[in-house]
C-alpha cells in the first residue's frame, strides 16, 4: 500500500499552532509512509526564525520518507522583484537557503511519481488581477511548468500513480469564493492534461477533497488545512492521508480535536482510479 502524508500551510511564525505541529511531528515520525507532501506555506513573513523552525520540520520528513516541498505564496519575496524587475530566484533566496534550493522537486518512489510546480511567483505581468487584495496572492503556472510535470509524468513507469504538487488551491474555495490560480477554472484542465491522477495544494486554508471530471477524465484534488489560527471559518487544523491500495485511493482528512489535544479521522473519501486513455 502507498500512504502519502500531505500537509500545507503551516505557517511558522505567529499564527502557527505549535500544539497542532507537534501532533502531526509525532504522526510522522510514527506512521509508515512512502512519501510526504508539504504543499507551501511554510513560513508568515519570511522571517529567519520562522524559516528555521520549517526547516527542523523539513528535515524530520526528509527522514522519514522521501518529501515534495514547494514554496508558497508567503515564502516568496515578492517585493524585491515585482514585474519582473529584479532577480525571480531572488524572491526565493531565503526559502532555497532554508528548506530547498529545488523549487520544484520530484520524487520516484515504487509505484508513484510526484512532482512539484511552484505557483508563487509575486507580482509578475502574468499575475494581473483586479481584485486588488489578491494581487501579491494569487498563483500562476506557465505553460512550460505544466509542460514539464506533462513529460515527467509522460516517462513514468507504467501504472505509477501521478501526483502533482502545487501551492495554490486548484479548485474555487468553498466558503471563500476564491480561485487560487489567476488562470481560474483553466487550471483544472491544464492539471488534468498534465496526466496527473491527484493533485495536492493548500493555500485557501480550507481543507476539501473532491474527484473532478474534466478532459475526459477524472481528477482528484486534496486540498490541505492549515496548522494555524487562519483556518477558514474557523474550521479547524487538518492535514489529509492519501492511500493507494489495489487501484483504490482512500484520502482521510485529520482534524484538530481541542478538547482531545489530538488530530482524529474526520472524513474519509474512496475513489477507483480509471487511467486516461
Ligand atoms: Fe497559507
Ligand atoms: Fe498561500
Amino acid at each position: 500500500m502507498l500512504r502519502i502524508l500531505h500537509c500545507s500551510d503551516l505557517h511558522f511564525g505567529k499564527p502557527s499552532r505549535p500544539e497542532q505541529v507537534a501532533a502531526l511531528e509525532h504522526a510522522i515520525a510514527t506512521e509508515t509512509l512512502s512519501a510526504i507532501v508539504i504543499s507551501g506555506d511554510l513560513s508568515q513573513r519570511h522571517r529567519v526564525s520562522e524559516l528555521e523552525r520549517a526547516a527542523r520540520f523539513v528535515r524530520l520528513c526528509e527522514d522519514r520518507a522521501p518529501t515534495v516541498v514547494i514554496p508558497g505564496n508567503h515564502d516568496c519575496r515578492w517585493w524585491t522583484a515585482p514585474m519582473g524587475f529584479g532577480s525571480y530566484y531572488g524572491m526565493f533566496e531565503r526559502y532555497r537557503t532554508y528548506i530547498r534550493s529545488d523549487l520544484e522537486p520530484r520524487v520516484s518512489i515504487p509505484g508513484a511519481t510526484i512532482v512539484g510546480v511552484n505557483s508563487s511567483h509575486g507580482i509578475q505581468r502574468y499575475t494581473l488581477t483586479t481584485r486588488p487584495r489578491d494581487l501579491s496572492v494569487v498563483g500562476a503556472i506557465r505553460g512550460r511548468q505544466w509542460e514539464r510535470a506533462r513529460s515527467v509524468f509522460a516517462t513514468a513507469p507504467d501504472g505509477d500513480f501521478k501526483v502533482l504538487v502545487m501551492h495554490h488551491n486548484l479548485l474555487r474555495g468553498n466558503l471563500s469564493n476564491r480561485w487560487g490560480l489567476a488562470s481560474r477554472a483553466f487550471g483544472i484542465v491544464d492539471a488534468a492534461h498534465t496526466g496527473a491522477d491527484l493533485v495536492c495544494c493548500g493555500h485557501d486554508h480550507e481543507e476539501r477533497v473532491e474527484e473532478v471530471d474534466v478532459a475526459r477524465r477524472k481528477l482528484i484534488v486534496s486540498t490541505a488545512g492549515t496548522l494555524t489560527n487562519r483556518s477558514r471559518g474557523g474550521r479547524p487544523g487538518s492535514w489529509n492521508m492519501i492511500e493507494l491500495e489495489d487501484g483504490v485511493v482512500r484520502i482521510t482528512m485529520n482534524e484538530w480535536h481541542e478538547e482531545g489535544r489530538a488530530f482524529r479521522q474526520a472524513r474519509k473519501n474512496a475513489y477507483v482510479m480509471r487511467r486516461a486513455k
